[in-house]
């Protein structure tokens, strides 16, 4: 038996995610001669996070890159952004691992990639070492205090960050920001709270920062497999935006991770229903989408907002929370006020500002 010291009284198991039965079957006796460390196993990703996300936490999740409906990464991100505070520590196993898909899990917070299959000795050692700094970091609560820019600068240099890399959106995420304080102030959201959403509302496509050129600039249609991997965003931004010490950026997680959630349980990544998705991302949901069909994109024309309109007052109760349709309805002559004002701006005006 190999003693894990810091262990004894932790008796949460290490949790195995991966579809192969025979692989979950070798890891988990790999791992029996680490004394105190339990194992479980998971062959459905997506029923794995619904777990977590109902509470569960694993000392350490070992998940495989290649699964169907959730993806390695796609877990790894998710387990990342739950508790910001002190994530839930989780390593990737790859049958080949490249530096685009290390360099990928390690921004997404993995604590360690592994090329299996390894021997079970070099697996154990991998293990032992995630364990001991997951032990060893405990809650990641350290603020640093002194070198602070002010808050709303960081999140206007982050929005930058999110449209250079996406510049058919360009003025996009300024438009929807501001819909989402006129739905806000309709729901009768505190003007603080309005004030973070403001900040938070802009970077709800962050995440694409790590979609693949070749799928973010493709000018047809997705296929299923490219349109999986751009369903991925969610889960980057929220990895991307972890951290608690800005109430601005909790709420700017939530936006990121949730806001393609639909309102009858039928979105991503989590398939959340009803008021389980956050408020600020339902609202986001219906600003964003709003101001999608009355933009002019590559690939279609702008709507009227008459149509626009009737498309979200159809689509409220299965896409759309029917009292943030309710709320942006009230809100719809400041809408358009805003619209008016903010235009169609040139796509990387704010970039070259
Ligand atoms: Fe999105």
């Amino acid at each position: 038996m190999e003693l894990i010291t810091h262990s004894d009284s932790d008796e949460r198991p290490v949790a195995v995610v991966d579809d192969n039965a025979a692989d979950c079957h070798w890891i988990r006796t790999a791992l029996r001669p680490l004394e105190g460390c339990l194992v479980s196993v998971h062959r459905d990703s997506r029923r794995f996070l619904a777990a977590v996300m109902a509470g569960e936490r694993p000392r350490l999740v070992l998940v495989n890159y290649q699964m169907p409906l959730v993806d390695g990464l796609e877990v790894g991100a998710t387990l990342s952004s739950l508790h910001p505070e002190d994530p839930i520590r989780w390593i990737l196993m790859t049958g080949r691992i490249t530096d685009e898909i290390e360099a990928q899990a390690r921004g997404l917070g993995a604590s360690d990639v592994l090329e299996m299959p390894l021997r079970g000795e070099e697996l154990r050692r991998r293990v032992r070492k995630a364990l001991t700094l997951a032990a060893a970091w405990g809650p990641a609560g350290e603020t640093h205090a002194g070198a602070r820019l002010p808050e709303s600068d960081l999140f206007d240099v982050l929005a930058r960050l999110a449209r250079l890399r996406d510049d058919t959106t360009g003025s996009h995420v300024r438009r929807m920001a501001r819909y989402s304080v006129c739905i806000a102030q309709q729901l009768g959201c505190s003007q603080s709270h309005r004030d973070a959403l403001l900040l938070a509302a802009p970077l709800h496509d962050i995440g694409k920062i790590g979609v693949p050129d070749r799928i973010l600039n493709k000018p047809g249609a997705l296929e299923p497999d490219e349109m999986a991997l751009m369903r991925r965003h969610a889960a980057y931004g929220a990895a991307v935006l972890r951290g608690a010490g800005s109430a601005t950026l909790v709420m700017a997680r939530a936006i990121a991770l949730c806001h393609h959630e639909r309102f009858d349980g039928g979105g991503y990544p989590q398939g959340l229903a009803g008021e389980a998705t956050p408020l600020e991302a339902r609202i986001v949901a219906v600003a964003d989408v709003f101001d999608a069909l009355t933009t002019r994109r590559p690939y279609k024309a702008a709507w009227d907002t008459e149509a626009a309109v009737n498309f979200i007052r159809a689509n409220s109760g299965t896409q759309f929370d029917p009292a943030v349709v309710r709320a942006f309805d009230a809100a719809l002559p400041m809408i358009l006020d805003v619209k008016f004002a903010l235009g169609d701006e040139p796509a990387k005006e704010q970039v070259d500002a």
